[in-house]
């Protein structure tokens, strides 16, 4: 037993922000941006939540699918943004939706988070404990980025991008690995809260994202491929078999050096990063939906997913369209 992909949504904020804005608040360059990045642009919230984010995809995801909010039984949201500590992010989306036969619970393994919640929903519904799910990875990065640090504040964005999967008897899913290393987990870090109530007062590093990207840039080449290879062995597959790799957008240059250690064609690596920059959670399920609706993706052809960030967690499953 497996699951299926049977519908895909995707919202992003309005605002569009682009490499030209940000010389007027950090020094840098479009060239610097686009040349160690890809980046162009990327989508920033004026008011949008993860909350209302998230919901917007979801909607869209079933309306996909053909299904309505009262069939869902298991809604996943994967973020490391979300507006409140409690409640959940999914609680928060299962009432927008009206989702009330649903468990709703969050997930966060950061730019993993997606290919986290996905994998998750797979081993609910081959345990025979619920048989579709809908899973979200949403991000309002932008509050938890330093505006004022060049290293950081030209890579993310904000956007939310959601599926709909269920059961299926063949095909669907055929593999996942999942993989965290939290001995390397200050490479890539967000301190929340600071501890203070009558007893301590102890202060946090820093409340916005600090990122040791040289560091990051390594793992990323390194672990994306061998978890891409172990997955493809797993599923008994090979990576020539394979027609696209939607992988985390990160940076373009991480993306062209996975795809020369599996000795496999760029074009085979479809990238959406060059308007929306890095959306962590958010990053696959919104090019998955864009490449559905742009009819790129046709029944029957063998995807590999695959995110990697924070914790450090990577991942990777390997899937019949
Ligand atoms: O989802 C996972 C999250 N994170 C990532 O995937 C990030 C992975 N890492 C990266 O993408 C890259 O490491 C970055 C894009 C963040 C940085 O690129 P880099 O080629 O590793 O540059 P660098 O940090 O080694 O910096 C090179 C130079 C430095 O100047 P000096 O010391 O050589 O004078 C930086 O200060 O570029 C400077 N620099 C900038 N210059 C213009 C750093 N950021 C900027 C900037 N504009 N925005």
């Amino acid at each position: 037993m497996s699951i299926k992909i049977v519908g895909t949504g995707s919202t992003l904020p309005e605002k569009c922000v682009t490499n030209e804005d940000l010389t007027k608040l950090v020094d840098t360059s479009d060239e610097w941006i686009r040349e160690r990045t890809g980046i162009g642009s990327r989508h920033v919230s004026t008011g949008e939540t993860v909350d209302e984010l998230a919901a917007s995809a979801c909607e869209k995801a079933l309306a996909d699918a053909g299904k309505s909010a009262s069939e869902v039984e298991l809604l996943l949201v994967a973020t490391c943004s979300p507006e409140c500590g409690i409640p959940g992010v999914a609680c928060q989306v299962q009432s927008r939706l009206g989702a009330s036969n649903a468990v709703a619970f969050d997930l966060n393994a950061a730019c993993a988070g997606f290919l986290f919640a996905l994998n998750t929903a797979w081993a609910y519904v081959e345990a025979g404990i619920y048989r579709n799910a809908l899973i979200a990875g949403a991000e309002v990065l932008s509050k938890i980025v330093d505006w004022s640090d060049r290293g950081t504040c030209i890579l993310f964005g904000d956007g939310a991008g959601a599926v709909y999967v269920e059961k299926c008897d063949r095909d669907g899913m055929l593999g996942f690995v999942q993989h965290a290393d939290g001995s390397r987990g200050e490479v890539l870090r967000c301190d929340s809260r600071a501890l203070k109530n009558p007893y301590a007062d102890v202060s946090m590093k820093s409340p916005y994202v600090q990122m040791d990207g040289r560091e990051v840039f390594a793992f990323a080449v390194r672990q994306v491929p061998a978890g891409i290879q172990e997955v493809l062995d797993k599923a008994g597959t090979e990576a020539d078999d394979i027609d696209l790799f939607v992988l985390h957008q990160a940076n373009y240059r991480i993306i062209e050096g996975i795809a020369k250690r599996l000795k496999q064609d760029i074009s085979k690596f479809p990238v959406n990063l060059d308007r929306v920059g890095n959306m962590s959670s958010a990053a696959i399920p919104v090019l998955l939906d864009e490449l559905n609706r742009a009819g790129r993706l046709k029944r029957g052809m063998k995807l590999v997913l695959s995110g990697f960030g924070a914790g450090l967690t990577w991942g990777a499953c390997v899937l019949k369209w």
